[in-house]
């Protein structure tokens, strides 16, 4: 197998230690090196073309080779390729982006915090929370609540957030203050014949009972994603928000919402929160705020947060966090480049155009096939969960890796799909157009049915 790898494949199977990579796949396949790539196209080492339809990893938003922001990072590398903003240091750069991000905040919102990575701005958004309630003078809350497979990031603290237990398992995380309630997976775990309005209500008084079990005055925040993505692409039921919304705020629990994903437009609205109407107490953004050009992450802070945290500036003092990297002046270009971009080229609007049609076309040529369980999702971020039994939804058995199967049959056919576990993801750039949607749409099927028939 080994010698059918190109020189790069081999030199990087012999040398990188992946992330988020089964070690014997890799030893078996070797890795696919990319060398290229151009709008919704990659080019992999051996010229092979495909249509990636994950934007990278959900953050490609605008597409490869985006003239205007590979521009801005190079003019801005040019003329400062680095300062920081530690000790009050500033860069004009990012005085600009900062204030661009806050008048794009879906309600009003006090400062930005950046940093490098979804994970980070989840660790900040952690501190901030605490911080919070300490100078508030409660320093008993501080428990968390997330929700099973959730995705929060990998770091130490992060990973506990996220709900994957094979996040968890062998990396003896310290579990922390953090609580998980029950994902929103209506078409798994709704009891059957229950409509999603009542699995909305079951799954808010499940986490009220938690809040009372635990004294609502020991709980500080819920994490949540608007459509859950690297836990298997779950939308959440109808009515779930409304009803966890005024919990929240009975209990004084402020919600973060996590829009790594979701975030400038992915759901065919500027921020996922618009499309289900909550109004968050922090969010949470990295990935799309550079389309991926450069990595960076924004947390944004509501002024009730914000004026805890500034009314404590004595005893704060010196905040004793932040990175090296956070306001990069680079990345700092690349987001203003790409948050004109947003505007310019109509991105959320395309997405509703082309989301519901990307769905539509889904369920077209797969709606009825015998092991195409559930198709679901918002805007670009779209699932195909495969069964053994549709009527049933008896899974098929781990061991085939069917969705992993699929996968590499998309990938023959020159489409990027990603498998998490037999539920398929696509979250193509966004602007995407109709045709290309096709594209996705056809070679899915012919993959599907290459495995499945
Ligand atoms: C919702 C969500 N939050 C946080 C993260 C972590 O971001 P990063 O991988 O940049 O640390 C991700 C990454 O996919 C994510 O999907």
């Amino acid at each position: 197998m080994a010698s059918k790898l190109s020189p790069h494949a081999l030199q990087d199977q012999r040398s990188q230690f992946h992330p988020f990579t089964s070690i014997n796949d890799l030893r078996n396949e070797g890795p696919t090196v990319m060398a290229s790539g151009s709008g919704v196209r990659v080019r992999d080492v051996n010229g092979k073309e495909y249509l990636d339809g994950m934007a990278g990893l959900w953050c490609v938003n605008l597409g490869y080779g985006r003239r205007e922001i590979v521009d801005a990072i190079t003019r801005q590398s040019e003329r400062l390729s680095f300062f920081h903003t530690f000790n009050g240091m500033s860069t004009d750069v990012v005085a600009e982006c900062a204030e661009a991000l806050l008048a794009r905040a879906p309600v009003p919102m006090s400062r930005v915090f950046f940093g490098a990575s979804g994970s980070d701005a989840n660790e900040t958004q952690l501190k901030l929370i605490w911080v919070y309630n300490n100078l508030r003078g409660r320093p008993e809350k501080k428990k968390v609540i997330a929700r099973w497979n959730a995705y929060h990031g990998s770091g130490v603290a992060t990973a506990s957030l996220t709900g994957l237990p094979m996040m968890h398992n062998l990396f003896d995380l310290p579990k922390g203050p953090i609580l998980h309630v029950s994902a929103p997976y209506y078409y798994r775990q709704a009891p059957a014949g229950m409509s999603e309005r009542d699995f909305s209500k079951q799954l808010a008084r499940e986490l009220e009972d938690v809040i009372e079990r635990e004294g609502g005055d020991t709980i500080a925040a819920f994490f949540a994603e608007a459509v859950m993505g690297a836990g298997g692409l779950i939308p959440p039921p109808e009515g779930y928000f409304d009803e966890i919304m005024p919990i929240l705020k009975k209990h004084d629990i402020l919600l973060v919402a996590d829009e790594v994903v979701s975030g400038f437009g992915r759901l065919g609205t500027y921020w996922g929160s618009q499309t289900y109407g909550y109004e968050p107490d922090l969010i949470t953004s990295a990935k799309g705020v550079t389309s991926g050009y450069f990595p960076m992450s924004a947390v944004f802070i509501s002024p009730k947060v914000w004026d805890v945290i500034e009314g404590g500036a004595d005893q704060v003092g010196v905040f004793g966090h932040g990175y090296t990297y956070s306001a990069h002046p680079v990345g700092a270009a690349a987001a203003l480049a790409a948050l004109k971009l947003i505007d310019d080229l109509n991105v959320v609007q395309n997405v509703a155009d082309v989301g519901p049609y990307l769905m539509q076309g889904l369920q077209d040529r797969l709606g009825q096939h015998p092991h195409v369980g559930d198709i679901r999702g918002k805007g670009l971020m779209l699932g195909i969960e495969l069964v053994k039994d549709r009527e049933t939804k008896e899974t098929l058995p781990m061991a085939n890796r069917t969705g992993r199967q699929v996968l590499k049959a998309a990938a023959e056919r020159g489409l990027i799909t990603r498998a998490l576990g037999d539920t398929l993801v696509f979250a193509p750039p966004l602007v995407i157009t109709r045709n290309e949607a096709d594209e996705i749409a056809d070679k899915f099927a012919l993959a599907v049915k290459d495995v499945l028939g």
